[in-house]
């Protein structure tokens, strides 16, 4: 695995040529408020706050976090030494490669100016697959938050016992599993039922589907706080009635390790950008992300 913590003097001027409007057509840099309305009211902040009471020094990773824009803002909201941040993202993007990028950040949406950023504790930013493992010690993080990144990554069942792995016992992790509207098309609906949908996040048991949520409600009868909610069929941050959304939230309540019992088909597995014929918008609103296709060994 190679982890790259950047620190590079990249130009500032190659940078601020980079308009809001093409960050936006890029599409990482969604917010803090967005997160919030995807986990509930200031869950974020809350989950923070929560393990401020009881550790001196709390440490939150955002997986997939774009252009650090989430990063940024929960650093001004924290912005204590005793509060240290963390993001990986598959590899390095124009908008986001180095220390320099997290402080254009900072300016593009107005969260502070650059000259107070350059002031505060800056994330500690690595570049590689998350689904390969986070290269972090055992009971390491205090909050883990993700938002439209899981349903880029291929190993996303070793990445789930990752995340417990690395929580600390009473951490927090608030991720987005996945996403669906229900004019996609048929091969992205084997993983899905009304209850739950995860088109990219396939479990197959003796060659018949199993719903993802039959996993979960397994792994709360062995005693972990895991939990999957559907998020309501038109949540604020969605335009589009027919959109809903799988979330998984984990409170690490026992020191046990996490065995998902899943091993994943990798000849069924498939890189949904590939499916994509040409750029168009309309297609790309369906084929974004991995369809990973598992089966269940237990
Ligand atoms: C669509 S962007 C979303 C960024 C940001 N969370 C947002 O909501 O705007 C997807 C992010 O996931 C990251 N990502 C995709 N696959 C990944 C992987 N296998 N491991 C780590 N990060 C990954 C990308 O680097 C990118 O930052």
């Amino acid at each position: 695995m190679t982890t790259t913590q950047s620190h590079s003097n990249s130009s500032n001027e190659e940078q601020s040529s980079i308009s809001l409007q093409k960050r936006a057509r890029i599409g990482r840099n969604r917010s803090l408020k967005q997160m919030n309305q995807r986990f509930g009211a200031s869950a974020v902040s809350d989950a923070i706050t929560g393990r401020l009471r009881t550790e001196k020094i709390v440490r939150i990773l955002e997986i997939g976090f774009g252009e650090g824009r989430v990063l940024m803002e929960v650093r001004l909201l924290f912005p204590y030494s005793s509060v240290l941040l963390y993001g990986i993202n598959h590899q390095p993007e124009p908008t986001m490669s180095c220390d320099e990028h997290f402080l254009d950040t900072s300016e593009a949406y107005n969260i502070c100016p650059r000259s107070e950023a350059a002031k505060l504790p800056l994330p500690h930013s690595y570049f590689y697959d998350a689904g390969s493992g986070l290269d972090f010690e055992d009971n390491f993080f205090d909050v883990i938050i993700s938002q439209v990144s899981f349903p880029f990554v291929v190993e996303k069942a070793f990445l789930i016992e990752e995340i417990w792995r690395t929580l600390k016992p009473g951490g927090k992790a608030l991720i987005h599993l996945d996403s669906y509207e229900n004019d996609y098309p048929h091969m992205l609906s084997a993983g899905t039922n009304r209850e739950m949908p995860t088109p990219r996040f396939v479990i197959y048991r003796h060659g018949r589907i199993f719903a993802i949520s039959h996993l979960f409600n397994l792994l709360k009868t062995k005693g972990f706080a895991i939990n999957l909610v559907r998020s309501s069929e038109m949540p604020p941050h969605s335009p589009r009635p027919s959109y809903t959304e799988s979330l998984m939230k984990v409170d690490k309540n026992r020191s046990e390790r996490l065995s998902l019992g899943l091993e994943l088909d990798r000849i069924s597995t498939l890189d949904l950008k590939k499916v994509r014929a040409d750029e168009s918008m309309e297609l790309s609103r369906v084929y974004w992300g991995v369809m990973s296709v598992f089966n269940l060994t237990v």
